[in-house]
């Protein structure tokens, strides 16, 4: 039985390489946010609107060990999610956890285009939200770095990247 875990900020490529790496690897692939989104039929962007960041978190921990129940599945959680209450404890009690690690620059290229669909980002562009990530980053970290692995996924621009960035996950994750 296999669980993995994917964490990461925003624009890591959580999604994309959690896709790719879990049909490679067999298993069933589940996106947080995606779960969420279908088990409370409403948008992430509505229920941080409607509700407010705190009873988010508290959704999204529910959620999160309702999908840890799931076997042989790879989870792609969202940006926040080791962050609060004890989740990084949790998901690596459960699962194998993996970290992928891009630079702050990198991060704010890549969500300047996609910080719309995000509520944390909303409003903020250019260096304001170059800023943003770099603070947020910080208090971050300590708990990505919790995970069991650390990847690097700061090159991920052209398709063979993926291909490369997806060998070598299976690669490693295969001999644990
Ligand atoms: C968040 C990240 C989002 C989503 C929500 C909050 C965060 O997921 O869970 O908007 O606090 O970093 P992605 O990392 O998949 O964008």
């Amino acid at each position: 039985m296999k669980r993995i875990f994917l964490i990461g900020y925003m624009g890591s490529g959580k999604t994309s390489i959690g896709k790719h790496l879990a049909s490679r690897m067999g298993l069933s692939f589940v996106d947080l946010d995606v779960y969420i989104e279908q088990r409370y039929h409403k948008t992430v962007r509505e229920l941080f609107a409607e509700r407010g960041e705190e009873s988010f978190r508290r959704i999204e921990q529910k959620m999160l060990h309702e999908v840890a129940g799931f076997e042989d599945t790879l989870i792609s959680t969202g940006g926040g999610s080791p962050c609060f209450f004890d989740n990084i404890a949790f998901m690596k009690k459960t699962g194998e956890t993996v970290y992928l690690k891009v630079s702050v620059d990198t991060l704010a290229k890549r969500l300047d285009a996609g910080k719309r669909t995000r509520p944390v980002l909303q409003n903020k562009s250019g260096e304001a939200l170059r800023l943003f990530i770099d603070e947020n980053l910080q208090k971050r970290e300590p708990y990505y770095t919790q995970a069991s692995i650390i990847f690097d996924t700061e090159k991920m621009t052209t398709e063979s990247d993926l291909q490369a960035i997806t060998d070598a996950l299976e690669h490693i994750l295969k001999k644990l």
